[in-house]
């Protein structure tokens, strides 16, 4: 029996910190507001010079050594972001150069803060479907500080950088019910204006303004979003446990996207998780888009959080809108 299986996680934050209180400083807001509207204590942000490559290649690395493989290993590598350092080339190929994974297939992959899962589902379909594939590197990794709009108080303060990185691996064993069991996505592309950022160009340090901020910065209708994240999340999460015969029972720790903790209390109470289920931490990391879920696996299993043989149930929702889930049990 063919089945993917994650052979190994890493992340990597950067070390600048970005607290609530220094944000009282840049824009009229307060730390309570914060806290109480999203939960979010401090984020970390890049310096000028360090891009997502960067950070990716970082958790990249990390994941290497925890499924004990080497750059040589890796057969592709897919990296989800909405800050690549460039136009082009990808991000995906700027990192196979930093790892020296020479000649494979590298591309990136943007569904926002849905991207991680979507590359999930991509790498799982490239491992089920060619068998000279044994081994996907599958990264999150974004710079939001560089398309953050440093000026507007209603975004500035959600957002954070950080990458987060799996490596995903075509296994045979006895045991069907292990690895990756199903993902699930989608998107409406009739809500993109709820949340978009028009023009993309990465360099752009804390508090420099752009003449025409519009085009380069995101823009939000919150309250909207809000609503839509709560529900997409849930629907999401409802149908891949009802296509796999599984409820919410079943499952040992839920990792739903990190944006806002009252967004993860309002698909606790509406889906009747307990609490203790839900893995938060965006305390310390803000949002921080397609890494958001790769950060939080890796931070829930230094944590304890995820056991062997748990069933784990990710969730995801971002612009475009766009959603996703994907149940995985834990080897
Ligand atoms: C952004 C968000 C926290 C705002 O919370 P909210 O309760 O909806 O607040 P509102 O936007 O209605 O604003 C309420 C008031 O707070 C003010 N406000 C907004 N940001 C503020 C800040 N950082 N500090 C202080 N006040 C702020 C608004 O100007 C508004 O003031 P007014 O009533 O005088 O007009 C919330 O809408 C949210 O989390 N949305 C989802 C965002 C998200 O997760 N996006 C990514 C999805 S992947």
């Amino acid at each position: 029996m063919e089945r993917v299986i994650i052979k190994g996680v890493g992340s990597y934050i950067p070390e600048c910190v970005l607290s609530n209180a220094d944000l009282e400083g840049m824009v009229d807001t307060t730390s309570e507001w914060i806290v109480t509207r999203t939960g979010i204590e401090s984020r970390r942000i890049c310096l000028d010079t360090e891009m997502a490559s960067d950070l990716g290649c970082e958790a990249a690395r990390r994941a290497l050594e925890n499924a004990n493989i080497s750059g040589c290993d890796i057969d592709l590598i897919i990296v989800a972001t909405v800050t690549p350092d460039m136009r082009f080339p990808a991000t995906a190929c700027i990192i196979q150069e930093k790892l020296g994974c020479v000649d494979i297939p590298c591309f990136d992959v943007n569904a926002v803060c849905s991207g991680f899962i979507y590359a999930l589902d991509v790498a799982r379909n490239f491992l089920l479907n060619n068998s000279k594939m044994k081994n996907v590197l599958v990264i999150g990794t974004e710079k939001m500080s560089s398309i953050v709009d440093w000026e507007d108080r209603s975004t500035c303060v959600l957002f954070g950088d950080g990458a987060g990185a799996v490596i995903l691996s075509r296994d045979v064993g006895e045991d069907s019910d292990a690895g990756i069991l199903d993902v699930l996505v989608g998107a409406n592309g009739s809500l993109g204006r709820l949340l978009h950022c028009p023009i993309h160009e990465s360099a752009g340090p804390i508090g420099v303004s752009r003449t025409d901020q519009n085009k380069y910065f995101i823009r939000m209708e919150g309250r909207e979003v809000f609503k839509e994240a709560i529900k997409r999340m849930c629907s999401v999460a409802e149908d891949v446990l009802l296509r796999n015969n599984l409820t919410i029972d079943d499952i040992a720790c839920v990792i739903p996207h990190q944006a806002n903790m009252r967004i993860i209390s309002a698909i606790a109470d509406r889906m009747e998780i307990p609490m203790e289920k839900m893995f938060i931490n965006l305390q310390h990391t803000g949002n921080t888009s397609a890494a958001s879920i790769p950060i939080a696996i890796d931070e829930a299993l230094q944590n304890g959080k995820i056991q062997s043989e748990d069933l784990i149930l990710t969730i995801a929702f971002g612009a475009g809108m766009t959603w996703g889930a994907a149940l995985i049990r834990w080897k």
